[in-house]
């Protein structure tokens, strides 16, 4: 029996943060094994806002680097760049055309990014339709993310579904898969903001590569609350997201987090927090200084020469359902 078939992808753009990890990267590891999954570095959507060119090449290799650092095997899972497998661009235009523009005024995504901008460019409002194009170019069932990117799958149903429904069955409707635990991890300067790649100020983020020192420091300096201690029934946000990175990182249960936290001081929890984030992060760091620069370039090509005839496939049985020339 054949694997289904499981995507995802990450921006190359800021600093890769312990929720990336946890709401996104943590499963691509877990279901490698179970499914055929392709993970991609998104260029393309890193580019509906600037991007320095020199600097986009570095970031690009570095995610692709970090991925492997986490723990995916590109012997087992298909790493690949979405640049270099012109089907994305392609299928994203031909789903543009069926996507009616309120559905993508509505995304809060946009809202929040255009909000902040003085000029909009018109990649971001698509940036949704390049999303779904993504996912429905390889007929993925599965799509592994954070809760932020709930939405887009939404839409990616619904434009999946309705193309159906008007050119006959052609894609595949996938699911959401979040994990357990980290599906939305919040800064650790202002708890009741979503921990964010672009976000600044020294103390909001964990980065993968952060120095670890620095990382515990900055666990040590999070906002809590004014309870003196641990109280499950009564905790703010600020210890209930430390709780929830330790449990993610940890795997603890529920019952084993009630046992080790329930009533344990601010001070001790922050130790021991930064206790497991350090350790968890220390072999991802290990590895990625022995990923070397040159081997990863031809890893990703030939991930992209591997998965590039299911994109045409795709993208022929749109053209070929839509009516266009193939
Ligand atoms: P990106 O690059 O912003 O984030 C990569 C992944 O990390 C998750 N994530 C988080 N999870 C928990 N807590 C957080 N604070 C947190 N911040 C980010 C995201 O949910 C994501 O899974 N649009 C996507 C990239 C994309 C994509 C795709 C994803 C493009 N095409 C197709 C899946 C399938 C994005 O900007 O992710």
């Amino acid at each position: 029996m054949t694997k289904a078939r499981v995507f995802s992808g990450v921006q190359p753009t800021g600093h890769l943060h312990i929720g990336n990890y946890l709401g996104a990267i943590q499963n691509f590891v877990r279901l490698q094994h179970e499914y055929d999954c392709i993970f991609c570095v998104v260029d393309l959507h890193a580019v509906t806002v600037y991007q320095e060119p020199a600097e986009l090449r570095r970031k690009i290799r570095e995610i692709a680097a970090l991925f492997i650092a986490c723990g995916i095997d590109p012997n087992v899972a298909t790493l690949m760049v979405q640049s270099s497998v012109s089907g994305h661009a392609e299928l994203g235009w031909l789903l543009t055309c069926v996507t009616p523009l309120g559905w993508l005024e509505r995304m809060t995504q946009y809202k929040d990014k255009s909000a902040k901008q003085e000029t909009i460019g018109a990649g971001l409002l698509q940036y949704p339709v390049l999303m779904a194009a993504d996912i429905l170019l390889y007929q993925s069932k599965i799509v592994p993310v954070g809760d932020d990117q709930s939405q887009h799958l939404e839409l990616t149903r619904d434009i999946a579904q309705s193309f159906n429904s008007r050119y006959g069955d052609t894609f595949t409707v996938p699911a959401t898969k979040l994990p357990t635990h980290g599906a939305r991890v919040m800064g650790l300067d202002d708890p009741e903001k979503k921990m964010s790649k672009s976000a600044t100020g020294t103390s909001h983020a964990i980065g993968l590569l952060d120095d670890l020192a620095q990382a515990k420091k900055k666990i040590m300096r999070a906002t809590t609350d004014s309870n003196p201690a641990v109280d499950f029934e009564t905790m703010g946000p600020g210890v209930r997201n430390l709780l929830g990175i330790y449990q993610a990182f940890s795997g603890a249960s529920n019952e084993q987090m009630q046992n080790e936290f329930a009533g344990l001081r601010y001070g001790d929890l922050k130790k021991k927090v930064a206790e497991q984030v350090a350790q968890s992060l220390e072999p991802i760091q290990a590895r990625y200084r022995e990923v070397t620069t040159g081997n990863l370039d031809d890893l990703l090509r030939q991930g992209a020469n591997r998965i590039r005839p299911v994109a045409e496939a795709t993208v022929r049985l749109t053209k070929d359902r839509m009516g266009l020339y193939t």
